[in-house]
């Protein structure tokens, strides 16, 4: 399974035929790095919640792919609304469901959900997070949230990879990521969500060496980790 940071907190997940991208923001995306490989044959994308830097690209690559949307149940309304030719499955907070290419529970996340939308802003529901389980392998990706007692729960799900916001301000800091780690127990962590605007400045550096009993991976955009 190879899983590449593309920057923010995109991420796209290969592992044979399955191919999936965790909030694709793409083209606004200032660390972004273009290339055609990260939205050809996509298969499934799963969206956190409707915040613009997360959704992005979302309709696009689902369209241009037929991919299945996996998001909770207001935002995928929201999105069937905006557009009835997209497959959407939609799920709730600690629900879990076994698809075909393997299961996903809904995490809960602590964070908004609001979107603007000419001049009104609308609710997306609740924000999430995905525990997703293919062959073996199970991958955390918390979404925008600030650190939650609910992580400790996430130790039993025996994490290999935990993708985890650190860059403060709309979501943890290094110093609650860090918490976060001790509580979900990862085998690998890899820091997301930081450096990408002002407001979230956080050098990974910092937050890697405070963790103490979990590899952490620092990629840059566009690089991979295997698992
Ligand atoms: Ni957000
Ligand atoms: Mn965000």
């Amino acid at each position: 399974m190879k899983l590449t940071y593309l920057g923010h907190a995109a991420v796209l997940i290969e592992d044979g035929s399955f191919k999936a991208l965790i909030d694709p923001f793409l083209s606004g995306n200032p660390s972004y790095k273009k290339s055609k490989n990260h939205t050809l044959d996509i298969t499934h994308i799963f969206l956190t919640h409707a915040h613009n830097d997360h959704i992005g690209d979302t309709i696009e690559i689902a369209k241009k792919n037929n991919a299945k949307i996996i998001t909770v149940f207001e935002l995928g309304n929201i999105l069937k609304m905006k557009d009835t030719s997209l497959d959407v499955h939609t799920m709730h907070i600690g629900g879990r469901f076994d698809f075909d290419f393997g299961s996903v529970k809904m995490t809960p996340a602590l964070h908004g959900s609001g979107f603007v939308e000419n001049g009104k802003i609308y609710d997306g529901g609740n924000p999430c997070g995905f525990v997703i389980k293919r062959h073996g392998k199970t991958i955390y990706h918390a979404g925008d949230t600030g650190l939650t007692m609910d992580m400790k729960l996430l130790e039993e799900e025996t994490i290999d990879v935990a993708f985890l916001p650190m860059g403060g301000n709309f979501t943890m800091d290094i110093e609650d990521a860090v918490r976060a780690t001790t509580f979900i127990k990862p085998k690998t962590v890899i820091p997301i969500h930081f450096n990408t605007f002002g407001p979230i400045k956080a050098n990974p550096k910092d937050f890697k060496k405070r963790v103490k009993k979990a590899d952490v991976q620092i990629l840059t955009p566009n690089s991979s980790y295997s698992i």
